[in-house]
């Protein structure tokens, strides 16, 4: 049996949800492959970033066909930008797996769908039940904030049994024949009304029995452990200016297949060791006078591609900070060191481009790009940041 603070939650939620609704563009209709998309872009990013990336998204890999043929790089490029690239991988991978194992077709399935790739029980949840109103939970960090705060739950939600317990306690709200409507209602809920910092109880229409609200604990909740702060990472990096055929161009890599930020292009860094880190304590401008930096970036320039560069000037300081680690990065603009050069040339494996062999070449991950091919190749938030200034 119900308790009336359960009914009235579920009755309330439901009906202001299809009063109150925004329109978003995945909500349009039910098509599962969209909503996968759209639980993918929104499960670390605010839906205001997602919504240009989204449609561009489905402008260009409108069906699941279209994102599983299409070459991966297309969908990284698509993808940059919005961070948390593995999202992007995933996705397709999960395209691959729904053209090879189910005909093209999102089953409607909570087991075959649990399995996609990159799709956990948030996201099989929210599109079991959004698109085929299957009465699954969708809890994520907002529907876990919501509900501790409405019956006034004190269990720690960083832990896996809290989230298994108000997972169940979500599923026993869903109204009859309403599920879809119901978990984005929550999750509207949290984006609008029963927000992190400051939530406006007096708009909310399951105020009344709202227990955490009752208890004066609505901005305590919910308890959650902190996470360890992301580890600093101290580097210096290089934009290294092409001259002769490669003139205006700038030496760039691609990332490992695997790993952090895999196969986005970067330009060269290197980390500094904590006896190292000082140089970066140094301002920007004073750095063009600090020897230390440019000679460390110079020979592992060198190690790695067989290039010699003169780091020449500070360029400017960035960071990055990823969920587990926070990059402080210094770059310097270099030049090729001439008289090295054919020597490093003759060394360096060599690179083709379009038929042509490069002058200047170097190893594989290694390329030179102009403005141009910044339309094709993805790069980080913190690159591309870099590149554009460099090029304005
Ligand atoms: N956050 C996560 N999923 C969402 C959705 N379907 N609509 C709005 N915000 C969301």
């Amino acid at each position: 049996m119900k308790s009336v603070a359960e009914q009235h939650f579920s009755r309330e939620l439901l009906s202001w949800y299809r009063a109150n609704k925004r329109t978003l563009p995945w909500r349009a209709n039910r098509d599962p492959y969209r909503i996968w998309v759209s639980e993918i872009m929104l499960q670390q990013t605010r839906v205001d970033t997602v919504i240009p990336y989204y449609e561009r998204f489905m402008d260009r890999f409108p069906t699941i066909r279209a994102l599983a043929e299409a070459p991966e790089p297309e969908v990284l490029k698509c993808w940059e930008g919005l961070g948390y690239y593995s999202r992007a991988r995933n996705l397709q991978a999960g395209a691959r797996m729904v053209m090879e194992l189910y005909g093209g077709e999102v089953p409607d399935d909570k087991t075959s769908v649990a399995g996609l790739k990159g799709v956990g029980p948030y996201t099989s949840g929210a599109i079991m039940s959004i698109a085929f109103n299957r009465p699954e939970p969708a809890v994520d960090g907002n529907v876990m904030r919501v509900l501790s705060r409405y019956f006034c739950l004190e269990e720690d939600i960083a832990k896996p049994k809290t989230r298994i317990g108000i997972e169940k306690l979500a599923v026993s709200l869903i109204p009859e024949g309403a599920a879809g409507d119901f978990n984005q209602g929550l999750m509207e809920l949290g984006a609008l009304v029963c927000t992190p910092k400051s939530p406006s109880c007096l708009l909310c229409p399951v105020m009344e029995h709202c227990a955490g609200r009752i208890a004066g604990k609505e901005h305590e909740l919910p308890i959650k452990t902190k996470a360890k702060p992301p580890r600093p990472e101290h580097r210096v990096a290089a934009i290294i200016v092409g001259s002769g055929a490669n003139a205006g161009k700038v030496l760039v890599r691609q990332r490992p297949e695997t790993g952090l930020l895999a196969q986005m292009w970067e330009l060269p860094h290197l980390l500094l060791s904590k006896e190292q880190s000082y140089l970066l304590a140094i301002d920007g401008a004073a750095a063009n006078e600090q020897a230390a930096a440019g000679e460390l970036l110079t020979k592992a320039v060198e190690a790695e591609t067989g290039l010699l560069i003169r780091p020449r000037k500070w360029f400017m300081d960035a960071e990055h900070v990823f969920s587990h680690i926070h990059w402080t990065m210094r770059f310097y603009l270099a030049d090729l060191g001439a008289e090295d050069y054919s020597l490093a040339a003759e060394s360096a494996a060599a690179y083709e481009t379009g038929g042509e062999t490069s002058s200047e070449a170097v190893e594989q991950p290694y390329r030179w790009i102009g403005p141009k091919d910044m339309e094709t190749l993805a790069f980080p938030n913190l690159f591309l940041r870099i590149l554009r200034e460099y090029w304005d």
